[in-house]
């Protein structure tokens, strides 16, 4: 999770986030060791900014990666608190993700507090209820 946390610190400056002033970096490791990166790309339009975790998982889908391949993802920010997953990362990361893949949220100060993907979303929505 070390190695994790220095990818996602080093990578936070790739943040295109002129209007928030409020970058995010997001790292998944696949099951293969493989480590894709992500950041939060925003826009004048407001509402068509994509945050990090999407930007990763976006990356590893466009490689031919699927969710079986996903070990866990890191998400950081560079504030002395934890930042939480908001709730369309929630629903991308339960359909692109397995159940008990691994979400580490990372801080500042080098603390990490893990949770299970299906925590972050029970109850959700997904192809099952089509
Ligand atoms: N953001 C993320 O990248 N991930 C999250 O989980 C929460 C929010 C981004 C979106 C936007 O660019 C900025 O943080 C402020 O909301």
């Amino acid at each position: 999770m070390k190695k994790l946390l220095s990818i996602a610190k080093e990578n936070i400056k790739n943040s295109y986030s002129p209007y928030s002033h409020f970058p995010v970096s997001a790292v998944l490791e696949l099951k293969n060791g493989e480590l894709i990166k992500g950041i939060n790309v925003e826009n004048a339009s407001f509402g068509l900014a994509n945050c990090a975790e999407r930007s990763a998982l976006f990356t590893a889908y466009s490689l031919g990666y699927r969710k079986q391949d996903i070990k866990r993802i890191l998400v950081y920010t560079d504030h002395d608190y934890f930042v939480s997953p908001c709730g369309a990362c929630r629903q991308v990361m339960r359909e692109l993700m397995e159940d008990d893949s691994e979400v580490i949220l990372a801080n500042n100060k080098d603390e990490m507090k893990v949770y299970h993907n299906i925590e972050l979303l029970p109850f959700g929505f997904t192809e099952g209820d089509l």
